[in-house]
C-alpha cells in the first residue's frame, strides 16, 4: 500500500521539485529554480510535497498577497520574486504553481495537496480569498478548482505560451 505523507519543502528538494516541474510544464512556462528556492525560504508554510512511499512526487507552492482588488497581469509573471509581493498579512493566498508526477496522476493527490495548503494556511492567516491562473488547456487542474468552489474572475488572453498560445484563467474563491 503506498504510504502519503505531506510536508513542508526545504531547500534541499529542490532538484526533485525541478523534475516535477519539468513533466508538468512546456519548457516556455517552467518556473526557475531560483524562483522555487526563494519561494521555499519566503514561505515554506505555503509550499508544500507530497511524498509517496518517502518519495516526493508532487509539489503546490503559494504566497499571500494584499492586492486582491488590483490584480494585473504582472501578478502572475512567470518566476517573479515571492519576496517583492508575499505579506503574512495579507488576505488572499495566491496559488502560484502545482505538479504531479505523470505516474501517479489521477488518484486525487493533486486534489489532496490543494486542499491541505488552503486548510493549512487558512488556520494560521487570516485570508479570505484564494486566487490562482490556470491555462485553458488544462482540464484536469480547471476541475480540481471548479470542484473546490473557484469561478473565473477574468481572462487573460494568450498568457500561456505552449506550442501555441492559451489564454489564462484568474479563478477565485471566497472563504
Ligand atoms: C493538475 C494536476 C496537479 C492534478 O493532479 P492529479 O493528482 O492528477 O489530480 P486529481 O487526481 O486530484 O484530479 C484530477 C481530475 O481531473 C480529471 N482529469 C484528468 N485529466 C483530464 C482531462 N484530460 N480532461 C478532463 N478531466 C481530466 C481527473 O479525472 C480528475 O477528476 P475526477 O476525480 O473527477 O476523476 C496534474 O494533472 C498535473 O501535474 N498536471 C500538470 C501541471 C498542471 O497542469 N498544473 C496546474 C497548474 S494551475
Amino acid at each position: 500500500m503506498e504510504k502519503i505523507t505531506i510536508r513542508e519543502a526545504g531547500s534541499a528538494d529542490v532538484n526533485q521539485i525541478m523534475l516535477i516541474e519539468d513533466e508538468s510544464f512546456h519548457e516556455n512556462i517552467r518556473e526557475s529554480k531560483a524562483a522555487f528556492l526563494e519561494r521555499i525560504a519566503h514561505f515554506p508554510e505555503g509550499f508544500l510535497l507530497l511524498e509517496i512511499n518517502s518519495k516526493v512526487c508532487g509539489y503546490i507552492s503559494s504566497e499571500i498577497w494584499d492586492h486582491p482588488e488590483n490584480i494585473t497581469e504582472d501578478s502572475f509573471a512567470l518566476s517573479h520574486r515571492i519576496s517583492e509581493v508575499h505579506t503574512t498579512a495579507g488576505k488572499e493566498l495566491y496559488v502560484s504553481s502545482v505538479g504531479i508526477l505523470k505516474k501517479h496522476r489521477g488518484k486525487g493527490y493533486g486534489d489532496l495537496l490543494f486542499t491541505e495548503l488552503s486548510g493549512r494556511v487558512s488556520k494560521r492567516y487570516p485570508i479570505s480569498s484564494i486566487i490562482l491562473l490556470v491555462s485553458e488547456s488544462w482540464p484536469a487542474a480547471r476541475k480540481i478548482y471548479e470542484r473546490n468552489g473557484f469561478v473565473e474572475l477574468r481572462r487573460i488572453p494568450g498568457f500561456f505560451s505552449e506550442e501555441k498560445r492559451y489564454n489564462g484563467i484568474v479563478m477565485r474563491k471566497r472563504l
